[in-house]
């Protein structure tokens, strides 16, 4: 079949799915590790120590969900290039004709960024303002320039780039600076507040971001939007920050419906930040029962991690966020054809 053939199959897959209300693993993230290689100032996950599925057991994972419908199989952490597996797993995963992305701090050689370009069709990284700003926050000399250097070798390659700046007093004087490298690069910028505690919705954000601090960062994004600029953020995001500390409800989340996300353990929950509830173990199920067996949180006040809120909206149908999800896959692609046309590239 070919790709557009498959990709026309699982939409129409999901739409039935949504359509009769029935759970669908469409799109699915995998956290290879919670380890990481950096300790960045706001960020407590690498602290949550954990087991780790084997590489056959991740693929067990990938090949179930894969036969229940899933279609998008991104991969996370901690930093997940420091997995020995990630290399194998991206293969794995797009050699099964998913959609591919990884999220990673970009600390990579030019040797293994060329390695994982043929396995991905997405590649998120963080940036979280100009060199010494991020260079501080992520506890890091030389992260900067690595983060620069990978984004312009993604971009060459014709893979989607995009990049996540997680806001605090650090780094509000810099969101517009942000846009402007991502229009330069040809990037989107996604932007999310500081959150206190990556596993527990009810921690709250960063103490310096208040309901006046949120309002005033959503204003100036869509500001930026409405001047070009290439903010990834949809305006449903945006709006969902103003609503702070009650971003949604988790109760009517999507997520658990047809998104999810396996933990480095197997288990398998909505997103990390419910992940403190019950949830079944994939190595003791089964993937695809603990995935459809999933208990939903029934109530909670949604969040801010910008995968979690833009999936949300786009499996609940805004067509905003729809629209700005595939204004930015069409925008690859043609980068892609445009690269594909260069007799030396
Ligand atoms: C968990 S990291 C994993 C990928 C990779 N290690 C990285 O740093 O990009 C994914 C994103 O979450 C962000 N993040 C980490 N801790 C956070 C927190 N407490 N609040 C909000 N975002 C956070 C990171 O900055 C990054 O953009
Ligand atoms: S934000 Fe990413 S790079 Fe920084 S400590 Fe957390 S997982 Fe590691």
């Amino acid at each position: 079949m070919s790709s557009r053939a498959r990709s026309l199959t699982s939409v129409a897959r999901l739409g039935l799915a949504i359509a009769t209300r029935r759970k669908l693993p469409f799109s699915m993230g995998f956290i290879l590790t919670n380890r990481c290689n950096f300790q960045c100032s706001y960020c407590n996950i690498p602290a949550q120590v954990s087991d780790e599925l084997s590489e056959v057991e991740f693929r067990t994972a990938i090949d179930e969900l894969a036969a229940l419908g899933m279609s998008r199989a991104g991969f996370s952490g901690g930093e997940v290039t420091i997995s020995p597996d990630c290399e194998s797993l991206l293969r794995h995963a797009r050699g099964l004709g998913l959609f591919t992305s990884m999220n990673t701090n970009a600390w990579l050689s030019d040797a293994q960024i060329d390695a994982l370009i043929p396995h991905l069709d997405m590649v998120v990284t963080s940036l979280d303002g100009p060199e010494d700003v991020h260079d501080g926050v992520r506890r890091r000399a030389g992260s900067f320039r690595r983060v620069m250097g990978a984004l312009e070798r993604f971009a060459g390659s014709g893979v989607a780039i995009a990049t996540i700046t997680t806001l605090g007093p650090w780094n509000l004087d810099w969101i517009e600076w942000v846009l402007e490298q991502a229009a330069r690069v040809g990037f989107f910028a996604y932007f999310q507040p500081a959150c206190n505690d990556a596993f527990h919705r009810d921690a709250g954000l960063h103490p310096a971001l208040d309901t006046a601090t949120l309002d005033s960062i959503a204003a100036r994004l869509e500001a930026a939007r409405s001047r070009g600029a290439p903010l990834g953020s949809s305006p449903g995001y945006l709006e969902r920050l103003t609503r702070a500390p009650t971003f949604s409800d988790c109760g009517t989340c999507n997520a658990g419906r047809y998104f999810g996300t396996v933990l480095p353990d197997g288990r398998v929950v909505p997103c990390h930040l419910t992940s403190d509830g019950s949830y079944l173990n994939g190595r003791q199920v089964g993937f695809a029962r603990a995935f459809l067996d999933m208990p939903h949180p029934a109530s909670g006040p949604g969040c801010s991690v910008t995968p979690l809120v833009e999936s949300d909206l786009i499996f609940g149908l805004d067509p905003r966020a729809i629209r700005a999800a595939s204004r930015q896959l069409r925008s690859a692609r043609r980068r892609g054809a445009r690269l594909a046309r260069r007799p030396f590239a």
